[in-house]
């Protein structure tokens, strides 16, 4: 067995919530229900299911089974397996890099949200419009404060990864998961309860595969990416908190806990934005991106008084500890490539300097997508312009070249994470095989289930399912 002398997770458990904590994000609570909206409900998490079945739960076993075997981050990991693969380690970098860019200044104003609705119920009113639905405009063209909350949340963010593993990571989600937990299962009873909340269910679980005969690529090529970002895999964080892993645990048990927590809350996420989507604002679940802070801001004041603001403030402040758990994961994929490689030279890891350099790179990285409001608008006299501008392309209507939230995204969840995905599955598929896996999983004494399936899934459905995916996005992108 290899011996690594780095500080992993404390407890099984602390694994647990940690990966979950990574995997449960804005990815769920925000991307998931509004994906699901525009891609006709039922059918969209039918594909979703399916796909993290088939899909997820291989790809899974794999990233945590690269991360133990070699007890290290994506980089050291690849290039230690073979240095024909080390551009994937570097490839698993740029995207979590390129993907904090804009979860700061999302999780930024997902606090902004929170902190608002705290002070409400004490009778503040920060939000300063006369008409709430103005508000998300209001703030996104704000530059000032959208860059102050981004700076807030990647400060956060930065302590708690420079407290290391054990001391600040598992010791956060250990708390937080299981408090998004009861604040969800809070939200869903109460928006349950709701007059007209049942068209909700209705929408998301009533069976209706008409979408699926309409357009099936698009809803496979969005459930597909959707999946991915949403078990945080092809990004290096699943590989990185695998090599934090102790050797006496189940590689495949976790696998599977971590997709099915992961999807139940993206599930659980749905039954508070559908529902409440029906009770409050008329059955419409198109809101798009807007949806988690412009049609959630609109139930909210709906609801009224008190526990309107309640409602509001539980709400984002679970949305807070998701999304903070995700971030932090990918800061995390970050610091310990540098740490692994300081140690690998013989010198001290730098933990703290090494998050610091980070976050002041991921902050100055993230201004274009606070500056433009999330793509909002040109915010607070800045004069951004748009990547198409930037490109000198006329036409802007090519879902990344309208604002640099969609360029960041392009770049990451579009391209770097298929592509990775791909090549990793069919490098465990075709050249280090199944053995590879299920070596490193009965290491920790117990036998390998499926080996057929898994095979197949690495050899043929990943790299083809992958390749179709990255072919939905090229056409979508660029034709
Ligand atoms: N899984 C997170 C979400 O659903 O929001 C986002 C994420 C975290 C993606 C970590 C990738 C990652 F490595």
């Amino acid at each position: 067995m290899e011996k690594t002398n780095r500080e992993g997770f404390a407890s099984n458990f602390g694994f647990i919530m940690a990966a979950v904590g990574s995997a449960v994000g804005l990815g769920n609570i925000w991307g998931f229900p509004y994906k699901m909206g525009m891609n006709g409900g039922f059918a969209f998490l039918l594909i979703y299911l399916v796909l993290a079945i088939f899909i997820g739960i291989a790809v899974m076993v794999g990233e945590l089974v690269i991360g133990r075997k070699t007890g290290l981050s994506p980089i050291a990991a690849y290039r230690k397996l073979s240095k024909k693969f080390t551009f994937l380690g570097y490839m698993a970098l740029a995207c979590p890099f390129l993907i904090l860019c804009f979860y700061m200044v999302l999780g930024g104003m997902v606090m902004r949200y929170a902190c608002g609705y705290l002070l409400a119920m004490f009778g503040v009113d920060t939000w300063g419009v006369a008409d709430i639905s103005t508000y998300f405009g209001v703030f996104t063209t704000n530059g000032t404060s959208m860059v102050i909350w981004t700076l807030i949340f990647i400060v956060i963010n930065a302590v708690i990864v420079a407290a290391g593993i054990g001391g600040g990571i598992e010791k956060f989600c250990n708390i937080g998961m299981p408090c998004l937990f009861v604040i969800l299962l809070i939200v869903i009873v109460y928006v349950a309860v709701q007059p007209g909340a049942m068209g909700g269910y209705q929408f998301m679980f009533g069976f209706n595969i008409e979408p699926l005969k309409t357009d099936f690529l698009t809803v496979l090529k969005t459930a597909a990416g959707q999946m991915f970002f949403s078990l945080s895999l092809g990004m290096g964080a699943i590989i990185t908190y695998g090599s934090y892993l102790n050797k006496k645990e189940k590689i495949q048990k976790n696998a599977v806990i971590i997709v099915v927590m992961d999807t139940l809350v993206a599930i659980m996420a749905g039954m508070i934005v559908m529902p409440a989507c029906y009770a409050f604002l008329d059955g419409n679940t198109k809101g798009g991106p807007g949806l988690l802070f412009q049609s959630m801001q609109m139930v909210f004041h709906n609801m009224g008084g008190f526990i309107g603001n309640l409602m509001g403030f539980l709400f984002y402040f679970l949305v807070f500890i998701a999304a903070i758990s995700s971030s932090m994961s990918l800061l995390e994929a970050l610091t310990s490539s540098r740490v692994d490689r300081n140690v690998e030279a013989g010198k001290a890891p730098n933990r703290r300097k090494i998050v610091i350099v980070f976050a002041i790179l991921v902050a100055i990285f993230a201004l274009p997508n606070a500056l433009d409001g999330i793509g909002a608008g040109v915010a607070g006299g800045a004069t951004l312009p748009t990547p198409a501008e930037l490109f000198g392309m006329t036409d802007a209507v090519k879902g990344w070249n309208d604002c640099w939230l969609d360029f960041y995204d392009m770049l990451s969840e579009g391209i770097l994470m298929p592509v990775g995905a791909m090549i990793m599955a069919f490098a465990i598929g075709w050249i280090w095989k199944m053995d590879f896996v299920v070596e490193e999983c009965e290491s920790s004494g117990c036998k390998f289930w499926g080996k057929a399936f898994f095979n197949i899934c690495y050899k043929f459905i990943t790299p083809i399912g992958m390749l179709v995916v990255l072919y939905g996005q090229i056409t979508s992108y660029f034709f």
